[in-house]
């Protein structure tokens, strides 16, 4: 199952697919790029080949510019990282994306998807939120910044039936 999206302003088309190890290299470097504590091609491609651990990288022509990832365990879901390239987000790329990813860990038989979003991550509240994604608790001085800082968490929550 794959997920196809015009994208006629750009004249291309994004599509949503599983992701393999041959992407992992690409993945860290777009990790990287969006978070502050990025994860090496190591750690991708590691995920990559775990049975546990779903990968949808998100394609426009011959380039990826975009990925979730999610670790399944019985019927719980726990959304661990998703990025879309700065130069083609805020227009709505990520929401596909995800729900592509959402329609996978269905019908793996996940029930109940969990993630951590940092409080202040306004693009990525707005996207679970629209998602359906439901805030179930609150983590304080949760995430380290570089300078220091700690940042609160939100525990969000949603379940698929
Ligand atoms: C979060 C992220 C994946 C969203 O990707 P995207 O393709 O730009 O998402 P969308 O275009 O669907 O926009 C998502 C929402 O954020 C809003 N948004 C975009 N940029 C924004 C900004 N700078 N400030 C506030 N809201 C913003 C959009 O308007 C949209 O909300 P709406 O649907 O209510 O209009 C992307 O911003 C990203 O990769 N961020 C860095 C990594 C990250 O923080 N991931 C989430 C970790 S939990």
């Amino acid at each position: 199952m794959m997920g196809f999206l015009s994208d006629w302003w750009r004249g291309g088309t994004a599509v949503i697919e599983p992701a393999s190890p041959r992407d992992a290299a690409r993945l860290a470097q777009l990790h990287g790029a969006s978070f502050h504590r990025g994860w090496g091609e190591g750690e991708f491609d590691v995920m990559l080949r775990e049975r546990n651990t779903l990968v949808h990288r998100l394609r426009l022509g011959r380039k990826v510019i975009g990925f979730a990832v999610s670790r399944m365990a019985a019927d719980e879901a726990e959304i661990l990282s998703i990025a879309v390239d700065e130069h083609h987000r805020g227009r709505g790329l990520s929401r596909h994306l995800l729900l592509t990813h959402l329609g996978h860990l269905a019908g793996r038989g996940v029930r109940k998807i969990f993630l951590e979003v940092e409080e202040n991550n306004q693009p990525a509240r707005r996207l679970y939120g629209r998602m359906g994604f439901a805030i179930v608790g609150r983590r304080e001085r949760y995430y380290q910044q570089a300078g220091g800082e700690q940042l609160n968490a939100l525990l969000m929550r949603r379940d698929l039936s």
